[in-house]
């Protein structure tokens, strides 16, 4: 049975992860609306990865006889001035994540929680990899600056992302 603070702490990761699934929808309505097709799609996959992590949570709090606690989310950020400025905002919503999981292993290594803190490997490993890949675009964005054959070859790589899910 786990503490009452580290289950409360799992369902909060859990709903932000439905929250970070709503923020890229937003993004991507926003990057359809500019006909950035590909930008939208990259958002997309981003958007159903970030559903993939919630149900990660939701799954896990299950096995563990505990109960999974679907909340309300709140509205996100509509407004972006650019696609560099939706990739900032998305690289710092992942640092945002990237403090939370690491605020949780923090609580379950409190708690000798060893299920949790093996189970907790998986997001540390994968927030790497998030923030490198924001990160790595946004670079490529300010290099790109006024290119716009550049722009729109970004836009067409991005159309050709899917989902795949991340081993184990
Ligand atoms: Fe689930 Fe992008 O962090």
């Amino acid at each position: 049975m786990l503490g009452d603070k580290l289950l409360k702490g799992l369902n909060d990761q859990m709903n932000f992860e439905f929250y970070a699934a709503h923020s890229y929808l937003a993004i991507a309505a926003y990057c359809s609306a500019e006909s950035y097709d590909g930008f939208a799609n990259f958002f997309l996959v981003q958007a159903e990865e970030e559903r993939f992590h919630a149900m990660k949570f939701y799954d896990f709090i299950n096995a563990l006889g505990e109960r999974a606690t679907i909340r309300e989310l709140a509205e996100p950020n509509n407004e972006f001035n650019s696609i560099l400025d939706a990739f900032e905002k998305a690289l710092l919503q992942e640092k945002d994540v990237t403090k939370k999981i690491y605020h949780l292993s923090d609580l379950a290594l409190d708690d000798r929680e060893h299920a949790t803190i093996n189970f907790l490997k998986w997001f540390i490993e994968e927030q790497v990899e998030e923030e490198d890949m924001f990160d790595s675009i946004i670079h490529k964005l300010k290099r790109i600056d006024d290119d716009s054959n550049a722009f729109f070859m970004l836009d067409e790589e991005f159309s050709k992302r899917s989902f795949t899910p991340k081993a184990e």
